[in-house]
């Protein structure tokens, strides 16, 4: 299902705020926190000749997120590099000077951190960075997890040391419980969504995410003319095309929001002309994508910046996973989890119809960009739906 965005507020202007979160100075922000890091090598941007031919699109390029900062995916850009904001904001308060990243290990720093707990509530990734950022700078983390995130997930973050909190019911009821708990015991809510009074720390970790957006635009030959961004609460999304959109002006792509079946919260916002919070359905398999109610800041970009929004099925996202598995041609194998195929497979349910062609514009002449946003973050699960062992993937490809 595509919804075109015919919204009052399409093609305005971001607000200032979101403009110098996502814009330059923020990127350069960003950009100044990872160089600090160990492991910092940009993720690689392949080129899918046999995959665009098959299409019918000239070029395909996919960004691959899956060994972002060892953590799997891309969302060890945000909460992680939140984190050490925040731990810097309030180091330079209690210290009376303004610090900056290279001082984050600093023993006046880390003593700062070590009074502080950051928490957040998580479908798997999210919590990953927020979990792992703290453990860098030397503060405690609180994780908050639904019943629907597999152990595995869970053991990848307590093995940062991590409190993990379980919750019942679903990210939704996780997200309020996790505010409800840090307003009690003060600590630091770090939280992917954002709602109401609370957007400056959310965008923090859409800021974060620029830093993929940057590297992507400086290895294209030309910016792309389409763009599919899976979307959970739209904070990608957002901070993809709200990047794009400052860093391109007119150059700016098409750019698809692309939403579970079971969980399109941006649809049917874009449906609804505001953000609408959707009842829960059955549990889609796109995990990471899991949510029933957009961010409030990422839903004020994309009802700007995005031009159309497009509903997956499942069987669609098991079908971009394999095809990134088992390439064509000559193309690189690449090893995608469930969500982070999930543009991919945007792209390729709008190559089906003749009628989303047309309105997107899209086919011969077309040069689109998706994100893969994870590799196997739950390998036993990546073995089951795809029947290869991810380490497999990866040496049988030149995706290593
Ligand atoms: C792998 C992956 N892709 C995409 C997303 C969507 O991000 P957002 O919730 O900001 O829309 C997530 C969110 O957790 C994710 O983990």
């Amino acid at each position: 299902m595509l919804v075109l965005n015919t919204l009052p507020e399409r093609g305005r202007p971001l607000d200032a705020i979101d403009a110098s979160m996502l814009g330059p100075s923020g990127a350069d922000a960003a950009r100044r926190w990872i160089e600090t890091q160990a492991e910092r090598p940009e993720t690689p941007l392949y080129e899918l000749g046999a995959l665009a031919a098959e299409l019918g699109v000239t070029r395909l390029y996919v960004k691959d997120e899956g060994r972002r900062l060892g953590l799997g995916s891309f969302k060890a850009l945000g909460g992680a590099y939140a984190v050490a904001c925040l731990v810097l904001e309030e180091a330079s308060r209690r210290l009376g000077r303004t610090l900056c990243f290279t001082e984050l290990a600093s023993p006046a720093v880390t003593t700062v951190a070590s009074s502080m707990t950051v928490a957040c509530a998580t479908d798997g990734n999210h919590g990953r960075s927020v979990a792992q950022g703290a453990s860098r700078v030397g503060a405690k983390a609180a994780i908050f997890v639904h019943s629907g995130v597999s152990d595995e997930r869970v053991a990848a973050i307590a093995r940062f040391g991590a409190g993990i909190i379980r919750v019942e019911g679903n990210y939704d009821d996780s997200v309020a419980r996790a505010a409800e708990i840090a307003e009690e015991r003060g600590w630091i809510v770090v939280s992917d969504t954002s709602w109401p009074g609370y957007e400056r720390i959310p965008s923090l970790v859409m800021q974060g995410y620029t830093l993929m957006v940057r590297e992507a635009l400086g290895r294209l030959p030309e910016p792309p003319t389409h763009v599919f961004l899976q979307s959970g609460v739209g904070g990608f999304a957002a901070a993809v095309a709200g990047h794009m959109a400052l860093m391109l002006g007119d150059r700016c792509p098409t750019i698809v929001v692309v939403d579970p079946a079971r969980a399109a919260c941006l649809v049917e916002s874009a449906k609804a002309g505001r953000p609408v919070k959707l009842d829960q359905g059955e549990p889609t398999v796109m995990a990471m994508l899991e949510c029933y109610e957009p961010s409030l800041v990422a839903w004020r970009i994309l009802s700007r910046v995005a031009d159309a929004f497009i509903a997956v099925d499942e069987i669609d996202a098991l079908d971009a996973m394999n095809r990134l598995a088992r390439p064509a041609g000559d193309d690189p194998a690449i090893v995608s989890g469930e969500s982070g195929g999930a543009g991919l497979a945007g792209l390729v349910v709008a190559m089906r119809s003749v009628d989303m062609r047309r309105h997107l514009a899209l086919g011969a002449g077309s040069r689109v960009l998706v994100i893969n946003t994870e590799g196997a973050t739950d390998p036993a699960l990546y073995r089951t739906l795809v029947g290869l062992d991810p380490d497999d993937v990866r040496s049988a490809g030149s995706a290593g």
